[in-house]
């Protein structure tokens, strides 16, 4: 296994298999693989189902999440890429925020053998719900398949004061007629307007059909 030269010792790989080092030794969320090299277990990353291990395996180099950071994740749906990014900030904590009652079940679940993973039943286009359990965060990562994605961004990214963001933007969820690019492009300005500079912007495919990985940082 060696560690991706960007991730701060915090990603794998082994040929192109990418992988996290289990915070939860015994536990998979997804079936996943779980070899054990030195003593330590590793869980495989599948692309096609994480948007963010998209993001690595398409070349993807921005990565600000660390051992420490306090990550504030929106839409944690059962909890498959929440589950890496506790691996990755095995020191910190990640606060996993989901509106629909049955994922949040499953994510329930799925928190409960990862001390670092706390799951949010709460609507993250109002942050202001759970701004009392989060308090502050380093970075904001996104993946809410709906609308004004760039805002529900930036909002979170004000009232939890963090420096850092990342969203996969879904073009059909902004608007199913207008052109991906043309959907990405807008919500690219907006993140500008709203006072963020982009540090990269990559598309997902062939992980992920019509969707773009945006990171940035607070200007
Ligand atoms: C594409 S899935 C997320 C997959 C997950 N990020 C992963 O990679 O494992 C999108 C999730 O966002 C949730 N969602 C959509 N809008 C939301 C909102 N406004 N607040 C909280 N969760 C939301 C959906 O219920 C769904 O579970």
């Amino acid at each position: 296994m060696q560690p991706l030269e960007f991730s701060n010792g915090t990603v794998f790989s082994e040929g192109r298999h990418i992988y996290t080092i289990s915070a939860a030794p015994g536990h998979r969320v997804y079936g996943e693989r779980t070899p054990v090299v030195d003593g330590k277990e590793y869980r495989e990353w599948n692309p096609n189902r994480s948007k963010l291990a998209a993001y690595i395996a398409n070349g993807g180099k921005v990565l600000p999440i660390g051992k420490c950071s306090n990550v504030l994740y929106l839409g944690a749906s059962s909890g498959t890429t929440p589950s890496h990014v506790s691996d990755m900030a095995s020191e910190g904590k990640v606060y996993c925020v989901e509106f629909a009652p049955r994922m949040f079940r499953e994510l329930v679940g799925n928190c409960s053998p990862r001390p670092n993973m706390m799951p949010i039943l709460a609507d993250a286009t109002k942050p202001s719900e759970y701004q009392f359990v989060v308090g502050s965060a380093d970075v904001v990562y996104e993946d809410v398949a709906q609308k004004n994605q760039a805002d529900i961004l930036a909002d979170n990214m004000e009232v939890f004061g963090a420096r850092y963001g990342m969203v996969a933007v879904k073009a059909r969820s902004e608007d199913v007629a207008e052109a991906p690019k043309a959907v990405f492009r807008r919500a690219e300005e907006r993140l500008k307007e709203r006072g963020m500079r982009i540090l990269d912007a990559r598309s997902l495919e062939p992980f992920e059909d019509s969707h773009e990985m945006i990171v940035v940082e607070k200007a």
